[in-house]
């Protein structure tokens, strides 16, 4: 029998689904409540693919927008918000363009606002039939700054004319990591701030959103443009907050299914445990769990089979978020047998030696053709300046190679409340001379 299935892994959680993130949502929420006040408090969002960025990015919004009541306040805000995503081909006009088209969208959108303030945007029409590439690096520096200037203008006309009725403007800019550092977004925020500020358009604020590479990105851009923002690192959820996930997912299944699927206590155990916090892995395996389940009680088996079943929870992250790291650059059983050891250690910097000592059925040769192998495909880094040290990438990247590896026996003997996974255990090694392709 089909069923609904509420889990998503493939979609930014809504906000029936939505857990953890109390403290940062508290914090986002003092944030908008000052910008509401005229003391504009920006803020910069980080943490892993996968962690929930978006999902807290939209929560934010809504928040913002009025769609979504305040944690702490009664009080529900009325704030125009504009939410823009983007890319590695986005460059710095693209990025000014970008905001601007979507906030004229929202402002006109309001009935109150007087036309000459509607006029404050034809600026973007303009700019973008004329949207000519100076070659000219001095001219094209002074469109920039002329573009951002005519936002600002626009933004301050608009929200006068709209006076008490609004709140201010929220700009939220996901995946603000991919532009490339051409593109300047460091010099792009602290331009835009200042002439905000200067003319006193002080209701408006900008939220940030990417991956951890982002603060350097801007501030190689900028040297002082990471001081406007207010940094959230995000981290994976607690086991509580993943039981949460289960308990609400499973709740707004049984509302539309119109009877009850459970999970037993040992299975949520479990999940919690090997998925390790991380969201998208929780909605992953979950997902997979209650689609193996037919008896209407997710149970151990069902999570180990939903987990490793040829397209199952396992397989699926992989493609989305490592299978080029894992699967497509490495042939080999030794390369993964190092990764295996690694992965033992998360994210944290690891001495061949120590790798030497754990993978004992590895020869000096081949450990070494695999680290260097590795190391150039990027799916380990090397430490500068200290030789022969070397981390993977990201901690999720980790444990995903250790849910992996592990046997499905590991997952049935989860310890009870304990907040680390077992040791991985070699499941598909090779003997040590197997060919490397
Ligand atoms: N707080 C949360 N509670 C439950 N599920 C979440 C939460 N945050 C994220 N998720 C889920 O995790 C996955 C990744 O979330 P997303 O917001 O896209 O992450 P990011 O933007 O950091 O890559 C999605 O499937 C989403 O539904
Ligand atoms: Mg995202």
């Amino acid at each position: 029998m089909t069923r609904f299935n509420p889990f998503r892994p493939h979609s930014i959680v809504h906000p029936g689904m939505f857990a953890g993130r109390y403290d940062e949502m508290i914090a986002l929420e003092k944030a908008l409540f000052q910008t509401r006040n005229g003391n504009p408090t920006h803020f910069l969002i980080d943490g892993e693919r996968g962690i929930g960025k978006s999902s807290l990015l939209v929560n934010v919004e809504g928040v913002a927008k009025g769609t979504f009541e305040p944690l702490e306040d009664p009080l529900r805000l009325n704030f125009i918000t504009v939410n823009v995503c983007l890319d590695a081909a986005h460059t710095y006009s693209d990025i000014i363009r970008g905001i601007g088209s979507e906030l004229r969208r929202q402002i006109a959108s309001r009935e109150q606002i007087k036309e000459f303030a509607r006029g404050a945007w034809e600026f973007l029409s303009k700019w973008e039939i004329g949207g000519v590439r100076f070659r000219d690096d001095k001219r094209r520096e002074a469109k920039d700054t002329e573009l951002a200037e005519e936002l600002t203008f626009a933004i301050a006309r608009s929200l006068d004319s709209l006076g008490t009725g609004v709140d201010g403007v929220v700009i939220l800019v996901d995946e603000a990591d991919k532009p490339p550092a051409s593109a300047n977004l460091g010099s792009l925020m602290k331009l835009l701030t200042e002439r905000l500020r200067l003319r006193g358009c002080d209701r408006v604020c900008i939220g940030l959103a990417g991956l951890p590479t982002l603060r350097e990105k801007l501030r190689a851009s900028h040297e002082s443009s990471l001081r406007l923002f207010n940094v959230f690192a995000l981290n994976p959820l607690s086991a509580e907050e993943c039981m949460e996930v289960l308990r609400r997912g499973l709740a707004e299944a049984k509302d539309v299914n119109g009877f009850e699927v459970k999970i037993t206590d040992e299975a949520a155990r479990s999940l919690a445990f090997i998925t390790e916090g991380y969201p998208h892995f929780v909605q992953q395996f979950a997902y997979c769990a209650f689609d193996a389940d037919s008896d209407n009680n997710i149970d151990i088996d069902d999570l180990s089979k939903g987990a490793y079943a040829e397209n199952g929870a396992l397989k699926q992250l992989g493609l989305k978020y490592f299978e080029k790291q894992y699967f497509d650059q490495i042939w080999s059983d030794e390369y993964r047998q190092v990764l295996q050891v690694m992965a033992k250690h998360f994210d944290h910097w690891v001495t061949k030696a120590e790798i030497r000592k754990e993978a004992l059925r590895l020869k000096a040769s081949t450990l070494d053709n695999a680290l260097s192998a590795l190391k150039t495909r990027g799916i380990i880094a090397a430490k500068k300046g200290t030789k022969g040290t070397y981390k993977l990438p990201s901690r999720s990247f980790a444990v995903w190679i250790r849910a992996y590896t592990q046997t499905e026996e590991l997952i049935a003997s989860t310890p009870p409340g304990q907040a680390a996974a077992p040791d991985a255990s070699n499941r598909d090694s090779a003997g040590p001379d197997s060919p490397v392709s």
